[in-house]
C-alpha cells in the first residue's frame, strides 16, 4: 500500500512538522505521497536545506486544485549526486508507473488507468523539460556541440515521444484499448532505446565534464522546475 499524507485539512503550522516526521519514519528506498492544496515549493527548499542528498522529489499532480508529490528516502545519503543516478532513477520510476497503467487499462480499470497515465504524462514531460532546459544547455555550453551532437538527436526523439503521449492520453480518455496498445507499444520501443542512449552516453559524459558543484546544481534546479 502506498503511504499517503494529506495535509489539506491540517492547520498550516502543523503541516511541516508532520511532513518531516513522516519522512524520518521512512526506511531507505521508501516514499510517501504528499497531498496539498498549493504548490509545495517552500517545502522543497526546506528539504534541500535540511535533508541535502537524502531525498527524491517527484511531482505527480500539479494543480490547479490539488498538488501531489512523491517524497522518497534515497537508499544512500550522499549530497554529491550525479546526473546519471538522478535521471536514471526517474527513468525507472516512470517505467514502473507505465507498467501499473498497462495493468489498469488491460483490466478495464479506467479510473486507475486515467490517473496512472496522467502521472506518467506529467512525469515524463517534466523529465524531458529537465533535460531540454537544464541538462542539455549545460552540456552544449561545455562541449560546444549543438546542431550535430547527441542533444540534437535527443531533442528530435523527445518531439516524437511527446506526440505519442498526446495520442495515448486521447485514447485513454476515449477508452480505446486497441489505440492504447498500438501507441504504448510504439512509445515503449522508442523510449527503451532513447533512455539507453542517455544512460550510456549522454548522462555519463555530462557527469564527466561537470564539476561536483555543477552536477549538484543540475539536480537541485531539476527538483525545483
Ligand atoms: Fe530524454
Ligand atoms: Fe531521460
Amino acid at each position: 500500500m502506498e503511504k499517503i499524507l494529506d495535509v489539506r485539512e491540517m492547520v498550516p503550522k502543523e503541516r511541516h512538522p508532520m511532513i518531516f516526521n513522516t519522512f524520518k519514519g521512512l526506511g531507505p528506498g521508501e516514499y510517501f505521497i504528499l497531498v496539498n492544496d498549493h504548490e509545495p515549493k517552500p517545502l522543497l527548499y526546506q528539504f534541500q536545506n535540511e535533508h541535502d542528498g537524502e531525498f527524491d522529489w517527484w511531482p505527480l499532480e500539479q494543480g490547479p486544485q490539488v498538488w501531489r508529490v512523491a517524497i522518497a528516502k534515497r537508499t544512500v545519503k550522499d549530497p554529491n549526486r550525479t546526473v546519471t543516478e538522478y535521471l536514471q532513477t526517474d527513468h525507472r520510476r516512470l517505467d514502473a508507473i507505465m507498467e501499473r497503467y498497462q495493468d489498469a487499462y488491460k483490466g478495464g480499470r479506467w479510473d486507475d488507468a486515467s490517473k496512472g497515465f496522467r502521472e506518467f504524462n506529467l512525469g515524463l514531460r517534466r523529465h524531458i523539460q529537465i533535460e531540454e532546459e537544464i541538462l542539455f544547455p549545460a552540456f552544449e555550453e561545455k562541449t560546444g556541440m549543438r546542431d550535430a551532437g547527441p542533444t540534437f538527436v535527443m531533442r528530435m526523439e523527445h518531439t516524437e515521444i511527446k506526440g505519442l503521449l498526446e495520442r495515448i492520453l486521447n485514447a485513454t480518455d476515449s477508452k480505446n484499448a486497441s489505440q492504447i496498445t498500438e501507441s504504448t507499444h510504439a512509445l515503449i520501443n522508442i523510449l527503451g532505446d532513447h533512455n539507453m542512449k542517455e544512460e550510456h552516453i549522454l548522462y555519463p559524459e555530462s557527469d564527466g565534464i561537470f564539476s561536483d558543484y555543477e552536477r549538484v546544481q543540475v539536480v537541485k534546479k531539476a527538483q525545483a522546475l
